[in-house]
């Protein structure tokens, strides 16, 4: 009886902890998921403003206002949550294009979110026509790639 109380504490402590494990699992997921979707936001609005600086749509102040609006409030977004330790390309492998250093090398990563920040910021006071539109895509784009050419695996 007494071996078997034993057993019985061990399997149900086992247990918990497997819990416990695919707890923080989801967790990490769940903020993997987060931070991509964000990117996506990130992309989708600079690209509606890339094809009317490109000449591909046609200029609408409204539109590309709206796009920089929104390129502005998810760039200024509270990411904190988003990034959290051990969600790295090494640790999560084929999960997420997210390099070590962006943990390694802390806070050269926020010095990246903040020069979109800034970026955004200046665009979002340029859209108003097509030149200013122009003028300004290129810091934002460059912001993009400048955190990208670091921090995020290269994809194909
Ligand atoms: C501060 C760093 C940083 C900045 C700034 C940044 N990115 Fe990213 N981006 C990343 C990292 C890191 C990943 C990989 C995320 C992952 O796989 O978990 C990524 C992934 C992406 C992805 C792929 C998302 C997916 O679904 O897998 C897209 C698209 C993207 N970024 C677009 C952009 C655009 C557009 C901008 C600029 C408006 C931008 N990013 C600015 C770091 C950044």
């Amino acid at each position: 009886m007494k071996t078997f109380f034993k057993s019985l504490t061990i399997a149900v402590g086992a247990a918990a902890m497997f819990a416990g494990i695919a707890a923080a699992d989801g967790h990490l997921e769940g903020a993997v998921k987060a931070r991509k979707a964000l990117m996506q936001l990130y992309a989708f609005n600079l690209g509606q403003l890339g094809a009317m600086a490109k000449g591909d749509a046609d200029f609408d102040a409204k539109v590309a206002a709206a796009a920089a609006n929104n390129l502005l409030a998810a760039a200024t977004m509270d990411q904190s949550a988003m990034w959290p330790q051990g969600s790295d390309s090494t640790a999560m492998a084929g999960k997420t294009n997210a390099k070590a250093e962006i943990w390694t090398t802390y806070p050269a990563v926020a010095e990246k979110g903040k020069a979109l920040a800034e970026a955004a910021t200046k665009l979002a006071g340029m859209v108003g026509d097509l030149d200013g539109l122009r003028a300004g895509i290129g810091g934002a784009g460059g912001a993009c790639g400048g955190c990208h050419k670091e921090f995020r695996e290269k994809i194909n």
